[in-house]
């Protein structure tokens, strides 16, 4: 059996809870190992935000997060806020830019971010182990002692930072689950979210209008959006359908309001103002062209407008602005940006994130039934509850 090495706390995942928390812990006193299978650590901090990371939103509250405890965010976003991390970004001499919606993204590269949490860990001294499995994981006398490869580490303190199983070919697993419940905490059902939609059935035509993009409002439920929604060659993406995504359950329908900006009975004052036109036309003057026509073609009102009824034309602006889609499903964990669900708030200290009934044991990031909405709050949330973890060590 081989000797293992002795730290003050594991951290399992070198994402960007995981390298938060080892920075943060490490330069507060204590002895941090950091394990990961991958090769590199931060793979998805490289490829987000487009390659620019969209690191945090300025308005990151506990209500723009889904839980099935909707008040668990609250400490640890309350106490590591957006600001906060500005603050180091700036240190470090990083441009940042605000996008749209209080989305911060770096003017460069996402590889900045990865670079200063690694130079955040070595002033902490961490010792950052990656490309080997983690093997097994035991319990006994108060020490975690982990496998790593051909190496094993013991320490009063493990956390679970392995994120979720969302875009696999990056090395995303369900790891942080099967850990968690050996210690008995509980799983909230984990589910795709911010992922783009598919359509089947006679929605099928729709995908023809693939690339075609239009500023709408989505809703599912009493969730609502405005962004861009996205025709694709399998349904539907965009800002805001990802977003609705996280609040959509299967078999439901979504509503997209397609105009947003009209007044009521436009479409029957167009009819005062140009007789002679058609609803085509007319739609062809505020939409992409060929959703326009794909539209107009779905409506039951050809021809021109002076020979269409208000009434007529009253239910087209209706069905306009609540055209119901009812998903066949999403493109799954592959198309994912995060998981919905995961170990559940329940058995979790929301102060420090450590598990109630097993002391020593945190569980941060992704991996934990947070999940944010769309445009920095993934990454804000797993700055602050890897922050709020080592805060307790
Ligand atoms: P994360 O998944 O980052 O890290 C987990 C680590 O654990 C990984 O290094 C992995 O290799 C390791 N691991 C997993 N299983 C293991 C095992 N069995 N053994 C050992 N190690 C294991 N968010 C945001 O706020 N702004 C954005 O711009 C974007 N953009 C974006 C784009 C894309 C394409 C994706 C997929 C996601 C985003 N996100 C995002 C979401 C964001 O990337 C995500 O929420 C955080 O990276 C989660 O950080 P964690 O550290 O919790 O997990």
């Amino acid at each position: 059996m081989v000797r293992p090495e002795h730290h003050d706390a594991i951290i399992l995942g070198a994402g960007g809870a995981g390298l938060m928390c080892a920075a943060v812990a490490g330069q507060r006193g204590a002895r941090v190992a950091v394990l990961d299978h991958a090769d590199a650590p931060g793979k998805k901090i490289l490829i987000s935000g487009g390659g620019r990371c969209n690191f945090t939103n300025v308005d990151a509250a506990a209500d723009r997060y889904i839980s099935a405890n909707p008040h668990f965010a609250k400490s640890a976003l309350g106490r590591y806020r957006p600001d906060d991390f500005i603050a180091l970004v700036d240190a470090y001499g990083i441009a940042w830019h605000e996008k749209t919606l209080g989305q911060l993204f770096c003017d460069g590269s996402a590889r900045q971010i990865v670079a200063m949490l690694l130079e955040e860990c070595a002033k902490g001294s961490v010792a950052l182990r990656l490309g080997n499995p983690v093997g097994e994981v035991r319990h006994a006398d108060g020490l975690f002692l982990v496998d790593h490869g051909s190496s094993a580490f013991a320490a009063p303190t493990l956390v679970i930072a392995t994120g979720g199983p969302s875009i696999p070919k990056l090395g995303a697993t369900g790891f942080a689950y099967d850990l968690a419940r050996r210690f008995g905490l509980k799983v909230v059902e984990p589910r795709p979210a911010l992922v783009p939609l598919t359509l089947g059935g006679d929605e099928v035509l729709f995908r023809t209008l693939s690339g075609v993009a239009t500023d709408v409002v989505a809703r599912a439920g009493k969730a609502r959006f405005r962004e861009a929604a996205l025709f694709t060659h399998k349904g539907l993406s965009g800002p805001a359908i990802l977003q609705i995504s996280s609040y959509w359950r299967h078999g439901e329908q979504i509503g997209i309001d397609f105009l947003p900006d009209v007044e009521r009975d436009w479409l029957i004052a167009a009819k005062r103002e140009r007789p002679r036109t058609t609803v085509k036309a007319v739609l062809g003057r505020m939409l992409p062209e060929r959703l326009a026509e794909t539209l107009a073609e779905r409506l039951l009102a050809s021809g021109e407008l002076a020979n269409l009824s208000d009434r007529i034309l009253g239910d087209s602006e209706r069905a306009l602005s609540d055209w119901r889609f009812t998903p066949s499903g999403t493109e799954g964990f592959a198309k994912a940006e995060v998981t919905l669900g995961g170990i559940s708030t329940d058995g979790l200290s929301s102060r420090t994130m450590e598990a109630k009934a097993v002391p020593g044991l945190y569980a941060i990031g992704e991996a934990v039934d947070v999940t944010g909405w769309l445009g920095g709050y993934n990454f804000q949330w797993a700055w602050a509850s890897g922050w709020a973890a080592a805060q307790a060590m």
